[in-house]
């Protein structure tokens, strides 16, 4: 008998590139993380929809950090030796972008934070940079400089009060950089004070900063805080503008803090969902129809850093870790929703930045642009 004929190869399985998420999913600023993986979904799901990247399809591992800088390290270390992702997406906090680093150090594996605005992300105590370490937005010097140069010449504020979450690099680094702006160029601070990250009362502190009658409140920190200050500041009767960073944007501050509390409130952001150009109103429009919200600067940073990580893996013709890095690192003229990214010899870019505001009932308002 003729014997059986040999059973056909099983179909190949399309290969795919995995891509590992460090993310802030749960704990206090959790909305950062969601928006984030949701925009890095989005664009991966448009990738892969065209075919993916090197004929293979990105695949997205998730994990999240709980917003915590231990679980950040955990989080990073599992992706890596267990789910062997070739590139680590997040965190999105400095902080915890920081636990994160010497994981992807020690592994050889390329981290790219979106939203890590911190210098100290990419470049270690001693100046050098770190060698596996990219980010897709502007830095904290720049981000405080706005925000001193708004105080002053937007709010014509003469004198601020600081108020620093004491166990976040993002806070006190923004906060430095604001005192050396807004006194260089003749600004007064009256008060710096110190909060950390658990404390749900601040009527003391915020008491005694009232007291010293600042033109202007700066606070850098995230929604969790900000919402309550904002909210316990204005119960007291400080009616004066407060000024903060990227910290701010989540769509949970509106709840936390209450329209009235928000109003003479402004912010330093990434985007404005309500810009006009092009490539903005696509982004928003199928976002919207995807997930039923606007889409936060988190969002876009995800969108806009998942873009160019599968660029660079194009480019690098290889989805090898060391391969990806180099051409991260030559990365020169990627357009994105949230600007233009050329990454320097710092790994970092240089992008523009918007202040936004809220209107009455505590919806956001774009207010001017600001070109680096
Ligand atoms: N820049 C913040 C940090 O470094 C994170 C952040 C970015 C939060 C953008 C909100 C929006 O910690």
């Amino acid at each position: 008998p003729a014997p059986a004929p040999a059973p056909a190869p099983a179909p190949e399985k399309p290969k795919e590139i995995l891509i590992g998420a460090n993310f802030e999913l749960t704990g206090n600023v959790a909305t950062f993380g969601v928006s984030t993986v949701n925009g890095i979904e989005m664009a991966f799901a448009e990738i892969n929809a065209k075919g993916g990247v090197l004929g293979q399809q990105l695949k997205l591992v998730k994990g999240d950090n709980k917003s915590d800088s231990g679980e950040s390290t955990n989080v990073a270390t599992k992706l890596v030796t267990q789910d062997k992702v070739v590139t680590l997406l997040g965190p999105v906090t400095s902080t915890n972008v920081l636990a994160a680093v010497p994981v992807a150090t020690q592994f050889k594996v390329p981290i790219i934070t979106s939203s890590g605005t911190n210098p100290k992300v990419t470049v270690d105590d001693s100046g050098k940079t770190r060698e596996w370490a990219f980010r897709t937005c502007f830095i904290d010097p720049f981000q405080g400089f706005v925000a001193a140069n708004f105080a002053l010449n937007t709010l014509k504020a003469k004198t601020a009060a600081i108020y620093i979450d004491k166990n976040s690099d993002y806070s006190k680094g923004l906060a430095e950089v604001f005192e050396k702006t807004f006194t260089e160029k003749g600004g007064k601070v009256v008060a710096k004070e110190g909060f950390t990250t658990d404390d749900k009362d601040f009527r003391a502190t915020l008491t005694k900063i009232k007291a010293t009658k600042p033109d202007v409140l700066f606070v850098p920190a995230y929604y969790e805080q900000d919402g309550l200050i904002a909210k316990q500041a204005r119960e007291l009767g400080y009616t004066n503008p407060i000024l903060g960073g990227d910290g701010w944007d989540s769509d949970k501050l509106l709840q936390i803090a209450g329209a009235k509390a928000l109003q003479e409130v402004y912010f330093v952001n990434h985007y404005s969902a309500q810009d006009t150009d092009p490539k903005v109103v696509k982004f928003v429009n199928d976002y919207k129809a995807k997930y039923n919200s606007v889409p936060d600067a988190l969002a876009a940073l995800g969108y806009d850093t998942a873009y160019l990580l599968a660029d660079a893996i194009k480019r690098a013709g290889s989805a090898e870790p060391a391969k990806i890095r180099d051409a991260l690192a030559a990365t020169k003229g990627f357009s994105g929703v949230t600007g233009n990214v050329s990454l320097d010899e710092k790994h970092n870019p240089v992008k523009g930045a918007v202040v936004l505001s809220f209107d009455k009932d505590g919806k956001l308002v774009f207010k001017e642009k600001v070109n680096p």
